[in-house]
C-alpha cells in the first residue's frame, strides 16, 4: 500500500470549503507594510466592497480570528453583565454560542429545540411578549445551523420581534450562510451579523466579521462587558483611516478581495440559486438511497449542506472513514448529540455540478461497500435533477 493519493482530495465538509485556485494565487503574494499606502488602498477597497455581501450600507468589522471570535465580539460590544439574551437551541453551534454567553456572565433564556427544526418565530414572539420588564436585551439566532442543515427564517423572526414590539437587539450568525443563502442585514433589521471566511466566502479559515447597525453602535456606547481585542470603537476609528488597530491578516485580505470579485462576477443571486440547485439535487439522491434528510421542514432545507440520518444501528463515522480511505472524500461528522448518527454533505462555496456528482458518487459507492441496506440510484436521480430545466430549487420562505 502507498500513502500517495492520486488526484484531488474532495473536501465536502460544510466548511472550511474548497479554496479556488484564483484565491490561492491571490494570497500567494508578498506581505506588505500594513501601515503603508498600498495597504490603505487595499483595506479601503475591501471595507467598502464587503458591505453588499451582507446587503448592508453600514460598517463591517473584520477580525483576524475564527467565527467564534466574532460571536464573542457581538456579545461583549453590546451587552452588560447580567443582561438576559433570548437564544434558540437549533443545534450544536447555537448551543456553543449559548454556552459562551453564559460564560461571559449573561443570563440565557433558551428556547429548547429538537435539532431538526429552525427557530420558531411564534415562540420568539411569545417569549418577548412575556418579557414585560424588557430584561431581554438581545435575540441571538443561527441562520444556517451547520450541525443539522436547517436554515432558520430570519425575516420571519424579525417580524415576530416587531409584532411583540420589543426593543431587543437582533443578532444573527451567518457563518455557514453568508454568500451561499440569501441574507439581508439591513432589510431584515439585523443589528449584528456574525460571519466567517471559511465557508461561502471560499477563503481559508482565519477571518471573521461583524456587520453593524446604528442601533448596535448605540448599544456599544453603554455596554459594560469587559473587552479589549474585540472592541469595535478602536477598530472603526482605525478602519476610517484604512488601517487596523493591530496587525491584520494581510494575505487573507488579498484573498478576500479576490473572493469579493468572484462573487460580484457571478452575481449574488446566481450564487444563491446555484447553492439551492445543488442542495435540491443532493436531497434527490438522499431520498433515492432511502435515507432521511435530518431537516424536517422543507421551508428550512439548507442550501449549503445536507445532514443525512443513518439507518438505525449503522455508524455514520465508520461510513465516513471508509469513504475517506477509499475515495479521498471528506464528509462532515455528526456533532454533539448527533455524533455517529448523521453524516453531513457540504455543497457550498466554490462548487459545481461535476463536483457534486463526484461527491454523490463517492457516497453511493461508500454506502454499497459499507453494506448499508440502501437503494442505489441516488446519483442517477441527482443527475436528472441537475439536468431537468423545469425543476426549480425550493423557494426560500425567508426571502419572501
Ligand atoms: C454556524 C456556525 N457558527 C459558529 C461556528 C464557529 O466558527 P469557528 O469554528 O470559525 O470559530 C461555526 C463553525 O463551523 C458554524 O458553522
Amino acid at each position: 500500500m502507498t500513502s500517495h493519493r492520486s488526484g484531488r482530495h474532495f473536501l465536502q465538509i460544510p466548511g472550511p470549503t474548497n479554496v479556488p485556485d484564483r484565491i490561492l494565487r491571490a494570497i500567494d503574494r508578498p506581505t506588505i507594510d500594513h501601515r503603508g499606502p498600498d495597504f490603505v488602498r487595499l483595506a479601503g477597497e475591501i471595507l467598502e466592497r464587503i458591505r453588499p455581501i451582507f446587503k448592508t450600507a453600514g460598517p463591517v468589522v473584520i477580525y483576524p480570528a475564527s467565527g467564534t471570535g466574532a460571536w464573542e465580539a457581538a456579545l461583549v460590544n453590546t451587552l452588560s453583565p447580567g443582561d438576559a439574551v433570548l437564544m434558540a437551541e437549533t443545534g450544536h453551534f447555537a448551543s456553543l454560542w449559548c454556552a459562551m454567553a453564559k460564560r461571559l456572565g449573561l443570563e440565557v433564556q433558551l428556547l429548547a429545540g429538537d435539532w431538526r427544526h429552525g427557530v420558531d418565530p411564534e415562540r420568539v414572539e411569545a417569549a418577548l411578549a412575556e418579557d414585560r420588564t424588557r430584561r431581554i436585551k438581545a435575540v441571538c439566532i443561527v441562520h444556517n445551523e451547520t450541525s443539522t442543515g436547517v436554515t432558520s427564517r430570519v425575516a420571519e423572526v424579525r417580524r415576530a420581534i416587531d409584532r411583540a414590539g420589543h426593543p431587543a437587539l437582533f443578532m444573527v450568525d451567518t457563518i455557514s450562510s453568508l454568500a451561499s443563502i440569501d441574507y439581508r442585514h439591513d432589510e431584515w433589521g439585523v443589528d449584528v451579523t456574525v460571519a466567517g471566511s471559511q465557508k461561502g466566502l471560499m477563503l481559508p479559515p482565519g477571518l471573521s466579521f461583524n456587520a453593524l447597525s446604528e442601533k448596535a453602535l448605540a448599544a456599544a456606547k453603554t455596554a459594560r462587558l469587559p473587552k479589549s481585542y474585540w472592541e469595535w470603537a478602536p477598530m472603526l476609528a482605525a478602519n476610517a483611516k484604512g488601517v487596523f488597530p493591530y496587525t491584520p491578516a494581510t494575505n487573507l485580505l488579498y484573498g478576500l478581495r479576490e473572493a469579493i470579485a468572484m462573487l460580484e462576477e457571478e452575481g449574488l443571486e446566481q450564487v444563491f440559486a446555484r447553492h439551492g440547485r445543488h442542495a435540491e439535487a443532493t436531497r434527490c439522491a438522499v431520498r433515492a438511497w432511502g435515507l432521511e434528510v435530518l431537516c424536517q421542514d422543507p421551508r428550512e432545507y439548507s442550501s449549503s449542506l445536507t445532514a443525512v440520518l443513518m439507518p438505525e444501528g449503522q455508524d455514520a463515522d465508520a461510513l465516513r472513514r471508509l469513504i475517506l480511505e477509499r475515495f479521498d472524500l471528506s464528509l462532515g461528522n455528526g456533532l454533539g448529540k448527533l455524533a455517529g448518527g448523521v453524516f453531513r454533505i457540504g455543497h457550498l462555496g466554490a462548487f459545481n455540478d461535476l463536483m457534486l456528482a463526484g461527491t454523490l458518487c463517492g457516497i453511493e459507492m461508500g454506502l454499497r461497500l459499507f453494506g448499508c441496506p440502501v437503494a442505489s440510484g441516488g446519483v442517477v436521480e441527482a443527475l436528472a435533477c441537475l439536468t431537468e430545466g423545469a425543476r426549480q430549487p425550493v423557494r426560500r420562505a425567508s426571502a419572501a
